[in-house]
Protein backbone atom coordinates (compact mmCIF):
# COMPACT_ATOMS: atom_id res chain seq x y z
CA UNK A 1 0.00 0.00 0.00
CA UNK A 2 3.14 2.14 0.31
CA UNK A 3 2.79 5.25 -2.31
CA UNK A 4 6.00 5.86 -3.81
CA UNK A 5 7.60 9.57 -2.33
CA UNK A 6 6.87 11.93 -5.94
CA UNK A 7 2.95 10.39 -5.58
CA UNK A 8 2.60 11.09 -2.22
CA UNK A 9 0.87 14.39 -0.95
CA UNK A 10 2.32 16.37 1.49
CA UNK A 11 0.67 18.53 4.09
CA UNK A 12 2.04 20.83 7.04
CA UNK A 13 -0.25 20.96 10.75
CA UNK A 14 0.37 24.01 12.94
CA UNK A 15 -0.40 23.03 16.29
CA UNK A 16 -1.65 26.05 18.48
CA UNK A 17 -1.66 25.30 21.99
CA UNK A 18 -3.71 27.99 23.50
CA UNK A 19 -7.58 28.47 24.60
CA UNK A 20 -9.36 30.81 26.88
CA UNK A 21 -10.54 27.75 29.22
CA UNK A 22 -9.74 24.36 29.36
CA UNK A 23 -13.00 22.00 29.05
CA UNK A 24 -12.85 19.44 31.41
CA UNK A 25 -12.63 16.52 29.37
CA UNK A 26 -9.96 17.64 27.06
CA UNK A 27 -6.58 15.88 26.99
CA UNK A 28 -4.83 17.88 24.09
CA UNK A 29 -1.84 19.41 24.47
CA UNK A 30 -3.30 22.68 25.21
CA UNK A 31 -3.17 25.92 27.53
CA UNK A 32 -5.41 28.36 29.26
CA UNK A 33 -4.13 31.49 30.68
CA UNK A 34 -2.43 31.32 33.54
CA UNK A 35 -1.54 27.41 32.54
CA UNK A 36 1.38 28.63 30.83
CA UNK A 37 3.55 30.83 32.49
CA UNK A 38 6.54 32.18 30.48
CA UNK A 39 4.72 31.34 27.06
CA UNK A 40 3.66 34.08 25.48
CA UNK A 41 1.39 33.81 21.86
CA UNK A 42 4.50 35.85 20.44
CA UNK A 43 6.95 34.17 21.33
CA UNK A 44 5.19 31.00 19.70
CA UNK A 45 4.48 32.41 16.26
CA UNK A 46 8.10 33.45 16.34
CA UNK A 47 9.30 29.98 17.28
CA UNK A 48 6.74 28.24 15.08
CA UNK A 49 8.02 30.74 11.85
CA UNK A 50 11.58 29.75 13.14
CA UNK A 51 10.44 25.50 13.37
CA UNK A 52 9.46 26.23 9.78
CA UNK A 53 13.25 27.40 8.85
CA UNK A 54 14.54 24.38 10.04
CA UNK A 55 11.79 22.03 8.74
CA UNK A 56 13.02 22.65 5.46
CA UNK A 57 16.71 22.86 5.44
CA UNK A 58 15.96 19.26 7.16
CA UNK A 59 13.42 17.77 4.70
CA UNK A 60 14.86 14.76 2.35
CA UNK A 61 14.32 15.41 -1.20
CA UNK A 62 13.39 18.34 -3.46
CA UNK A 63 10.64 21.00 -2.32
CA UNK A 64 6.81 20.10 -2.64
CA UNK A 65 4.27 22.48 -2.22
CA UNK A 66 1.87 21.76 0.74
CA UNK A 67 -1.58 20.39 -0.69
CA UNK A 68 -3.02 20.70 2.89
CA UNK A 69 -2.74 23.12 5.70
CA UNK A 70 -4.29 22.79 8.80
CA UNK A 71 -3.97 25.31 11.91
CA UNK A 72 -5.37 22.56 15.14
CA UNK A 73 -5.41 23.12 19.21
CA UNK A 74 -6.02 23.80 21.25
CA UNK A 75 -8.00 26.95 19.37
CA UNK A 76 -5.70 28.54 16.51
CA UNK A 77 -8.43 31.29 16.66
CA UNK A 78 -7.09 32.61 19.99
CA UNK A 79 -4.45 33.94 17.69
CA UNK A 80 -4.59 37.47 15.80
CA UNK A 81 -6.19 36.61 12.30
CA UNK A 82 -2.85 38.36 11.47
CA UNK A 83 -0.87 35.67 13.56
CA UNK A 84 -2.57 33.03 11.36
CA UNK A 85 -1.94 34.74 8.39
CA UNK A 86 1.76 35.01 9.40
CA UNK A 87 2.20 31.32 9.67
CA UNK A 88 0.01 30.75 6.74
CA UNK A 89 2.85 32.82 4.71
CA UNK A 90 5.46 31.39 6.28
CA UNK A 91 4.74 27.55 5.29
CA UNK A 92 3.77 29.61 1.70
CA UNK A 93 7.16 30.91 1.84
CA UNK A 94 8.53 27.34 3.36
CA UNK A 95 7.60 24.78 0.89
CA UNK A 96 4.92 26.90 -1.34
CA UNK A 97 0.88 26.34 -1.62
CA UNK A 98 -0.48 24.60 -4.28
CA UNK A 99 -3.23 26.73 -6.19
CA UNK A 100 -5.95 24.65 -5.15
CA UNK A 101 -4.10 24.27 -1.40
CA UNK A 102 -6.96 23.14 1.08
CA UNK A 103 -6.24 25.82 4.39
CA UNK A 104 -8.46 24.87 7.65
CA UNK A 105 -8.24 26.58 10.89
CA UNK A 106 -10.16 24.77 13.93
CA UNK A 107 -12.23 27.41 15.56
CA UNK A 108 -14.62 27.67 18.55
CA UNK A 109 -17.59 29.37 18.09
CA UNK A 110 -16.99 32.25 20.69
CA UNK A 111 -13.30 32.85 18.63
CA UNK A 112 -14.22 34.54 15.18
CA UNK A 113 -15.51 37.51 13.67
CA UNK A 114 -17.28 38.25 10.46
CA UNK A 115 -13.97 40.27 9.82
CA UNK A 116 -11.74 37.70 11.49
CA UNK A 117 -13.13 34.84 9.10
CA UNK A 118 -12.99 37.11 6.38
CA UNK A 119 -9.42 38.18 6.40
CA UNK A 120 -8.80 34.66 6.80
CA UNK A 121 -10.73 34.14 3.82
CA UNK A 122 -8.61 36.51 2.08
CA UNK A 123 -5.26 35.28 3.13
CA UNK A 124 -6.09 31.98 1.50
CA UNK A 125 -8.65 30.41 4.11
CA UNK A 126 -10.54 27.82 2.77
CA UNK A 127 -12.27 26.02 5.75
CA UNK A 128 -12.79 26.55 9.26
CA UNK A 129 -13.92 23.58 11.32
CA UNK A 130 -16.11 25.12 14.37
CA UNK A 131 -16.49 23.19 18.05
CA UNK A 132 -20.06 23.17 18.44
CA UNK A 133 -19.95 19.55 20.24
CA UNK A 134 -23.66 19.79 20.97
CA UNK A 135 -26.85 21.96 20.89
CA UNK A 136 -28.37 21.48 23.89
CA UNK A 137 -27.68 23.95 27.25
CA UNK A 138 -27.07 20.94 29.73
CA UNK A 139 -24.33 18.97 28.02
CA UNK A 140 -22.58 22.11 27.11
CA UNK A 141 -22.37 22.71 30.27
CA UNK A 142 -21.16 19.04 31.59
CA UNK A 143 -18.50 20.10 28.62
CA UNK A 144 -17.69 23.45 30.26
CA UNK A 145 -18.03 24.70 27.01
CA UNK A 146 -18.87 28.66 26.82
CA UNK A 147 -20.77 29.02 23.98
CA UNK A 148 -24.52 29.44 23.47
CA UNK A 149 -25.66 27.43 20.63
CA UNK A 150 -26.87 30.45 19.13
CA UNK A 151 -23.40 31.56 18.72
CA UNK A 152 -22.72 28.63 16.09
CA UNK A 153 -25.11 30.23 13.76
CA UNK A 154 -23.75 33.10 13.71
CA UNK A 155 -20.05 31.95 13.38
CA UNK A 156 -21.11 29.46 10.55
CA UNK A 157 -23.22 32.22 8.59
CA UNK A 158 -20.42 34.45 9.45
CA UNK A 159 -18.37 31.94 7.73
CA UNK A 160 -20.16 31.30 4.93
CA UNK A 161 -20.45 34.95 4.24
CA UNK A 162 -16.64 34.74 4.25
CA UNK A 163 -16.68 31.94 0.93
CA UNK A 164 -15.16 29.39 3.48
CA UNK A 165 -16.46 25.97 4.18
CA UNK A 166 -17.57 25.16 7.18
CA UNK A 167 -17.14 21.88 9.32
CA UNK A 168 -19.07 20.74 12.76
CA UNK A 169 -17.32 19.34 15.68
CA UNK A 170 -20.01 17.14 17.76
CA UNK A 171 -19.27 14.66 20.63
CA UNK A 172 -21.57 12.57 21.67
CA UNK A 173 -21.81 10.11 24.86
CA UNK A 174 -21.30 13.14 27.51
CA UNK A 175 -22.87 12.09 30.79
CA UNK A 176 -26.56 13.05 30.90
CA UNK A 177 -26.86 13.41 27.53
CA UNK A 178 -29.98 11.63 26.36
CA UNK A 179 -30.58 10.02 22.54
CA UNK A 180 -33.31 12.49 22.45
CA UNK A 181 -30.78 15.36 23.37
CA UNK A 182 -28.72 13.51 20.95
CA UNK A 183 -31.08 14.06 18.14
CA UNK A 184 -31.82 17.72 19.09
CA UNK A 185 -28.11 17.71 18.31
CA UNK A 186 -28.34 16.31 14.97
CA UNK A 187 -31.16 17.91 13.96
CA UNK A 188 -29.29 21.58 14.49
CA UNK A 189 -26.40 20.83 12.73
CA UNK A 190 -28.49 19.56 9.46
CA UNK A 191 -30.31 22.80 9.44
CA UNK A 192 -27.27 24.46 10.00
CA UNK A 193 -26.25 22.73 6.55
CA UNK A 194 -22.45 22.72 7.18
CA UNK A 195 -20.54 20.99 4.11
CA UNK A 196 -18.47 18.63 6.59
CA UNK A 197 -20.26 17.29 10.27
CA UNK A 198 -16.98 15.38 12.75
CA UNK A 199 -19.50 13.73 15.22
CA UNK A 200 -17.17 11.76 18.35
CA UNK A 201 -17.33 9.61 20.80
CA UNK A 202 -16.39 11.41 24.06
CA UNK A 203 -13.17 10.10 25.63
CA UNK A 204 -12.88 10.72 29.33
CA UNK A 205 -9.17 10.16 29.90
CA UNK A 206 -8.02 9.67 33.48
CA UNK A 207 -6.00 12.70 33.95
CA UNK A 208 -8.38 15.33 32.94
CA UNK A 209 -10.57 16.97 35.39
CA UNK A 210 -13.52 14.77 33.58
CA UNK A 211 -11.85 12.06 34.56
CA UNK A 212 -11.51 13.01 38.53
CA UNK A 213 -15.22 13.81 38.30
CA UNK A 214 -15.46 10.34 37.28
CA UNK A 215 -13.56 8.33 39.54
CA UNK A 216 -15.15 10.25 42.63
CA UNK A 217 -18.35 9.53 41.29
CA UNK A 218 -20.04 12.93 40.33
CA UNK A 219 -20.67 12.23 36.60
CA UNK A 220 -21.76 8.52 35.59
CA UNK A 221 -19.98 7.20 32.21
CA UNK A 222 -22.48 6.56 29.00
CA UNK A 223 -23.80 3.04 28.57
CA UNK A 224 -21.33 1.57 25.39
CA UNK A 225 -24.41 0.41 24.07
CA UNK A 226 -26.31 3.62 24.43
CA UNK A 227 -23.37 5.57 22.46
CA UNK A 228 -23.39 2.75 19.73
CA UNK A 229 -27.28 4.13 19.40
CA UNK A 230 -25.92 7.71 19.54
CA UNK A 231 -23.19 6.77 16.64
CA UNK A 232 -26.19 5.19 14.31
CA UNK A 233 -28.68 7.79 14.72
CA UNK A 234 -26.12 10.22 13.57
CA UNK A 235 -25.20 7.93 10.59
CA UNK A 236 -29.17 7.55 9.75
CA UNK A 237 -29.82 11.57 10.19
CA UNK A 238 -26.59 12.78 8.61
CA UNK A 239 -27.16 10.24 5.34
CA UNK A 240 -31.04 11.20 5.20
CA UNK A 241 -29.69 14.87 5.02
CA UNK A 242 -27.01 13.80 2.11
CA UNK A 243 -24.27 13.41 3.77
CA UNK A 244 -21.72 10.24 3.02
CA UNK A 245 -20.12 8.95 5.67
CA UNK A 246 -16.18 8.51 4.27
CA UNK A 247 -14.02 7.81 7.60
CA UNK A 248 -15.78 6.17 11.35
CA UNK A 249 -16.20 10.00 12.75
CA UNK A 250 -16.49 12.31 9.47
CA UNK A 251 -19.48 12.62 6.90
CA UNK A 252 -19.49 15.45 4.04
CA UNK A 253 -21.84 16.79 1.71
CA UNK A 254 -19.90 15.88 -1.37
CA UNK A 255 -16.59 13.87 -1.40
CA UNK A 256 -15.07 17.92 -2.63
CA UNK A 257 -15.88 18.42 0.89
CA UNK A 258 -13.97 15.25 2.66
CA UNK A 259 -10.94 17.26 4.78
CA UNK A 260 -8.19 16.52 2.30
CA UNK A 261 -5.85 16.95 5.33
CA UNK A 262 -7.21 14.14 7.44
CA UNK A 263 -7.75 12.03 4.34
CA UNK A 264 -3.80 12.20 3.89
CA UNK A 265 -3.22 11.28 7.44
CA UNK A 266 -5.87 7.92 7.52
CA UNK A 267 -4.16 7.25 3.39
CA UNK A 268 -0.39 7.74 5.29
CA UNK A 269 0.78 10.80 2.98
CA UNK A 270 3.39 12.70 3.82
CA UNK A 271 2.84 15.67 6.74
CA UNK A 272 5.44 18.05 9.34
CA UNK A 273 3.45 18.85 12.07
CA UNK A 274 5.11 22.20 13.57
CA UNK A 275 4.39 23.34 17.66
CA UNK A 276 4.84 22.02 20.36
CA UNK A 277 3.88 18.10 20.73
CA UNK A 278 2.97 18.45 16.99
CA UNK A 279 3.51 14.84 15.38
CA UNK A 280 5.03 14.54 11.74
CA UNK A 281 5.61 11.61 9.49
CA UNK A 282 7.26 11.34 6.13
CA UNK A 283 6.81 7.93 4.34
CA UNK A 284 9.62 5.80 2.46
CA UNK A 285 12.11 7.77 0.40
CA UNK A 286 14.73 7.58 -1.97
CA UNK A 287 18.71 8.40 -0.23
CA UNK A 288 20.99 10.45 -2.90
CA UNK A 289 23.45 7.49 -2.22
CA UNK A 290 20.56 4.83 -4.39
CA UNK A 291 19.01 3.60 -1.16
CA UNK A 292 15.81 4.27 0.82
CA UNK A 293 15.30 5.50 4.28
CA UNK A 294 12.58 3.98 5.83
CA UNK A 295 9.46 6.03 7.14
CA UNK A 296 9.62 8.00 9.96
CA UNK A 297 7.36 9.61 12.84
CA UNK A 298 8.66 12.20 15.34
CA UNK A 299 7.06 14.41 17.52
CA UNK A 300 8.27 17.78 19.20
CA UNK A 301 8.55 18.68 23.04
CA UNK A 302 4.82 19.32 24.71
CA UNK A 303 5.38 22.19 26.53
CA UNK A 304 5.27 25.88 24.54
CA UNK A 305 8.11 27.06 26.89
CA UNK A 306 10.72 24.45 26.14
CA UNK A 307 9.21 24.25 22.58
CA UNK A 308 10.24 28.04 22.37
CA UNK A 309 13.62 27.79 24.50
CA UNK A 310 14.76 24.80 21.51
CA UNK A 311 14.11 27.01 18.58
CA UNK A 312 15.28 30.50 20.12
CA UNK A 313 19.16 28.18 20.54
CA UNK A 314 18.62 27.14 16.75
CA UNK A 315 17.75 23.58 17.94
CA UNK A 316 14.85 21.38 16.19
CA UNK A 317 12.41 20.92 18.85
CA UNK A 318 12.27 17.63 18.06
CA UNK A 319 11.45 14.90 21.17
CA UNK A 320 11.22 11.57 19.81
CA UNK A 321 11.13 9.50 16.85
CA UNK A 322 10.84 6.40 15.79
CA UNK A 323 11.32 4.21 12.46
CA UNK A 324 8.67 2.29 10.51
CA UNK A 325 9.14 -0.82 8.28
CA UNK A 326 8.15 -4.11 7.47
CA UNK A 327 5.15 -5.38 9.59
CA UNK A 328 4.98 -1.70 11.84
CA UNK A 329 4.30 -0.30 8.90
CA UNK A 330 1.98 -2.40 7.42
CA UNK A 331 -0.57 -2.26 10.34
CA UNK A 332 0.22 1.12 10.64
CA UNK A 333 -1.31 1.67 7.56
CA UNK A 334 -4.32 -1.04 7.94
CA UNK A 335 -5.34 0.66 10.89
CA UNK A 336 -5.78 4.22 9.43
CA UNK A 337 -7.20 3.28 5.81
CA UNK A 338 -9.96 0.70 7.34
CA UNK A 339 -11.26 3.76 8.65
CA UNK A 340 -12.14 5.38 5.66
CA UNK A 341 -15.18 4.12 3.33
CA UNK A 342 -13.16 3.32 0.28
CA UNK A 343 -11.50 0.44 2.37
CA UNK A 344 -8.24 -1.63 1.91
CA UNK A 345 -7.11 -3.49 -1.14
CA UNK A 346 -7.98 -7.45 -0.40
CA UNK A 347 -4.64 -8.38 -0.65
CA UNK A 348 -2.92 -6.27 1.59
CA UNK A 349 -3.83 -8.34 4.23
CA UNK A 350 -2.77 -11.59 2.58
CA UNK A 351 -2.78 -14.59 4.55
CA UNK A 352 -5.34 -13.33 6.40
CA UNK A 353 -8.68 -15.20 4.93
CA UNK A 354 -10.01 -16.85 7.47
CA UNK A 355 -10.27 -13.41 9.55
CA UNK A 356 -11.60 -12.16 6.52
CA UNK A 357 -13.99 -14.82 6.35
CA UNK A 358 -15.15 -14.16 9.89
CA UNK A 359 -15.50 -10.23 10.18
CA UNK A 360 -17.89 -11.10 7.20
CA UNK A 361 -20.24 -14.01 8.66
CA UNK A 362 -20.12 -11.58 11.89
CA UNK A 363 -21.17 -8.17 9.86
CA UNK A 364 -18.27 -6.35 10.23
CA UNK A 365 -17.11 -6.35 7.04
CA UNK A 366 -18.82 -5.86 3.75
CA UNK A 367 -19.37 -9.20 1.64
CA UNK A 368 -20.13 -7.75 -2.07
CA UNK A 369 -17.11 -5.53 -1.16
CA UNK A 370 -14.63 -7.90 -0.68
CA UNK A 371 -15.80 -10.17 -3.50
CA UNK A 372 -14.95 -6.94 -5.72
CA UNK A 373 -11.32 -7.45 -4.10
CA UNK A 374 -11.95 -4.18 -0.78
CA UNK A 375 -12.32 -4.85 2.59
CA UNK A 376 -14.74 -2.23 3.79
CA UNK A 377 -16.15 -1.77 6.91
CA UNK A 378 -20.40 -1.93 7.23
CA UNK A 379 -21.82 0.63 9.59
CA UNK A 380 -22.12 -2.69 12.43
CA UNK A 381 -18.38 -2.55 11.60
CA UNK A 382 -17.31 1.15 11.49
CA UNK A 383 -18.22 0.45 15.94
CA UNK A 384 -16.20 -2.33 15.75
CA UNK A 385 -13.36 -1.02 13.86
CA UNK A 386 -10.37 -1.40 16.41
CA UNK A 387 -11.63 -4.93 16.66
CA UNK A 388 -11.64 -5.68 12.65
CA UNK A 389 -8.01 -4.28 13.08
CA UNK A 390 -7.05 -6.40 15.67
CA UNK A 391 -8.33 -9.52 13.02
CA UNK A 392 -7.03 -8.36 10.05
CA UNK A 393 -3.27 -6.79 11.06
CA UNK A 394 -1.86 -9.30 13.73
C1 LIG B 1 -8.69 20.47 19.30
S1 LIG B 1 -10.39 20.40 19.38
C2 LIG B 1 -11.00 21.63 18.31
C3 LIG B 1 -11.11 23.02 18.34
C4 LIG B 1 -11.63 23.84 19.42
N1 LIG B 1 -10.65 24.00 20.43
C5 LIG B 1 -12.93 23.39 20.02
O1 LIG B 1 -12.86 22.61 20.96
O2 LIG B 1 -13.95 23.86 19.59
C6 LIG B 1 -10.86 19.16 18.22
C7 LIG B 1 -12.11 18.39 18.53
O3 LIG B 1 -11.78 17.25 19.27
C8 LIG B 1 -12.94 16.78 19.92
N2 LIG B 1 -12.53 16.33 21.26
C9 LIG B 1 -11.69 16.93 22.11
N3 LIG B 1 -11.56 16.17 23.24
C10 LIG B 1 -12.35 15.07 23.07
C11 LIG B 1 -12.64 13.93 23.87
N4 LIG B 1 -12.11 13.78 25.07
N5 LIG B 1 -13.48 13.00 23.39
C12 LIG B 1 -14.02 13.15 22.15
N6 LIG B 1 -13.79 14.23 21.36
C13 LIG B 1 -12.96 15.16 21.81
C14 LIG B 1 -13.91 17.93 19.98
O4 LIG B 1 -15.05 17.64 19.19
C15 LIG B 1 -13.14 19.08 19.37
O5 LIG B 1 -13.96 19.90 18.60
S1 LIG C 1 -11.89 20.97 23.42
FE1 LIG C 1 -11.09 22.67 22.24
S2 LIG C 1 -11.61 24.52 23.49
FE2 LIG C 1 -11.82 22.78 24.83
S3 LIG C 1 -9.82 22.70 25.87
FE3 LIG C 1 -9.78 21.23 24.14
S4 LIG C 1 -8.89 22.36 22.48
FE4 LIG C 1 -9.54 23.87 24.02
Amino acid sequence: MTTAVGARDFGVYVHVPFCSVRCGYCDFNTYAPGEVEGATREGYVEAALREMDLARAAMPGDARAARTVFFGGGTPTMLDSSALIALLDGVRGTWGLSADAEVTTEANPDSVTKESLRALARAGFTRVSLGMQSAVPHVLRTLDRTHKPANVERAVLAARDAGLKVSLDLIYGTPGESLEDWRTSLEAVIALEPDHVSAYALVIEPGTRMGAQLRRGEVAPTDPDVQADMYELADTLLSEAGYSWYEVSNWAREPGDRCRHNMAYWRSQDWWGIGPGAHSYLGPHPLPDGGEAPARRWWNVKHPRAYAARLAAGESPEAEGEELAGDDLRLEQVMLRLRLSEGIPADSVEGRAEAVAKLIADGVLDGPAAVRGTLRLTRRGRLLADLAVRALAF
